[in-house]
């Protein structure tokens, strides 16, 4: 049973945390903006801006490399947010944290580097029709290189995962199970951890695709037992262009560098090329130093409201987003999960998305329309787009209730 949202509100002020985001406070089309596109990226805290802004003013160097003080303060400050990290999502190890740009990085790294390695003829990878593209491609591409077979769990029509169709699919070929947390384009929270306890009976890796769960979920990947999580900092309340990748000590160590160059390197000759250890043999050449500070402002923000609250305020505005769309005559809810977070998506026969994104956006609402990066799935729903309300802990019941103000105007263009 989900708090209220009032009982939540008496222990979080989060009417004054929306004074954090100026960003929301201004007019869109001359309505007052309603942000519902947070599963695409959250927005930025003025904590988080004015960090990264002190950086560039006062402490831009690059990292890892002087012996000069800036660039030691620069190397401090991005390197402390490894730890900030470490603590977040209660990894065992601070290098246990590598440094990405982003969740597609972090899983194309893996798939390289530990499918690479892992993976023959015949093996093994096991999919969800669920997944975001960025979580089928890279493993697309390894499989065709290395002769792997990818099998893909399929999704009921509530949007939950077959789970005995899944334990059907475990044997001894299976090499990788990757799976998304939350699902970006249903919002159905996926059972990740029974998933990486089957997995692991027959010796397989798991990852998973935290992208839409990191943001609204308290993580903690000992509990989960995973062997790889990944996750962005855009989501989060960071920068774009900055992310994680979560990897056990034992994998990460026997696991060889996906790119090659600075920083990565122990010692470099023509004739032999020796490593650095992890993290940093896989963070090769310049990184992105301001948004790495940024992520870590961003989750010391988080944290000071608390992940609880955040998943409490969350799963209490996401039940009265979908009371209130089933309330919209005509309006069909794709993806019907018991177990949601954050995202609810929504088609009606004869008006299309993009049309429904147009039209609300002249309303001041934000929402994602297409096929949120997730075709198969929408196949899955013989859907070709449909459009998505995604919340953060910042929006509120108003931004609610003017979306479906909004829905109910679109429609009157239809009738
Ligand atoms: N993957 C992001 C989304 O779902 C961009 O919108």
């Amino acid at each position: 049973m989900n708090k209220s949202l009032a009982s939540i509100s008496e222990q979080v002020d989060f009417d004054k945390i929306r004074d954090d985001f100026p960003i929301l406070k201004q007019e869109v089309n001359g309505h007052r903006l309603a942000y519902l596109d947070n599963g695409a990226s959250s927005q930025m805290p003025v904590q988080v801006a004015d960090r990264i802004d002190h950086y560039h003013r006062y402490e831009h160097s690059n990292v890892h490399r002087g012996i000069h003080t800036l660039s030691q303060r620069a190397t401090d400050a991005y390197e402390e947010t490894r730890g900030k990290i470490q603590t977040f999502i209660n990894a065992r190890l601070k290098d246990e944290i590598i440094y990405t740009t982003g969740t597609t990085d972090s899983i194309n790294l893996v798939a390289n580097s530990y499918g690479g390695q892992h993976l023959g003829k015949g093996d093994e990878i096991i999919l969800t029709e669920m997944e975001h593209h960025a979580n089928i491609v890279p493993w697309q591409m390894i499989a065709e290189k290395t002769g792997a077979v990818i099998k893909v769990v399929p999704v009921d029509d509530s949007g939950d995962l077959d789970m005995e169709a899944y334990k059907s699919m475990l044997s001894g070929k299976t090499k990788i199970v990757s799976v998304i947390h939350i699902s970006n384009a249903l919002g159905t929270i996926n059972p990740v951890k029974e998933i990486t306890e089957l997995a692991h009976e027959v010796d397989a890796a798991v990852l998973i695709d935290g992208a839409q769960s990191a943001p609204h979920e308290v993580i903690d990947v000992q509990e989960l037992d995973c062997d790889f999580y990944v996750f962005s900092a855009h989501k989060m309340c960071g920068p774009t262009g900055f992310g994680i990748l979560y990897g056990k000590k034992e994998y990460l160590d026997n696991m060889p560098p996906y790119r090659g160059g600075g920083d990565m390197i122990d010692k470099v000759s023509f004739e032999e090329t020796t490593y650095n250890v992890a993290p940093f043999k896989f963070e090769a050449g310049t990184p992105p130093i301001a948004a790495g500070i940024g992520l870590g402002t961003a989750v010391n923000y988080l944290s000071s409201i608390g992940m609880d609250a955040i998943a409490d305020r969350e799963h209490a505005l996401v039940e009265y987003l979908v009371e209130r769309l089933k309330t919209v005559p005509g309006l069909r809810l794709i993806g019907e999960s018991e177990h949601r977070a954050s995202v609810a998506s929504f088609v009606f026969d004869h008006i299309h998305a993009s049309d429904m994104g147009t039209l609300l956006d002249k309303r001041g609402i934000a929402v994602r329309t297409g096929h949120h990066c997730a075709q198969p799935i929408m196949r899955r729903f013989n859907v070709p787009a449909t459009t998505r309300a995604s919340l953060s802990f910042y929006n509120t019941e108003e931004d609610i209730d003017q979306l479906i103000d909004g829905i109910k105007y679109v429609k009157t263009f239809f009738e």
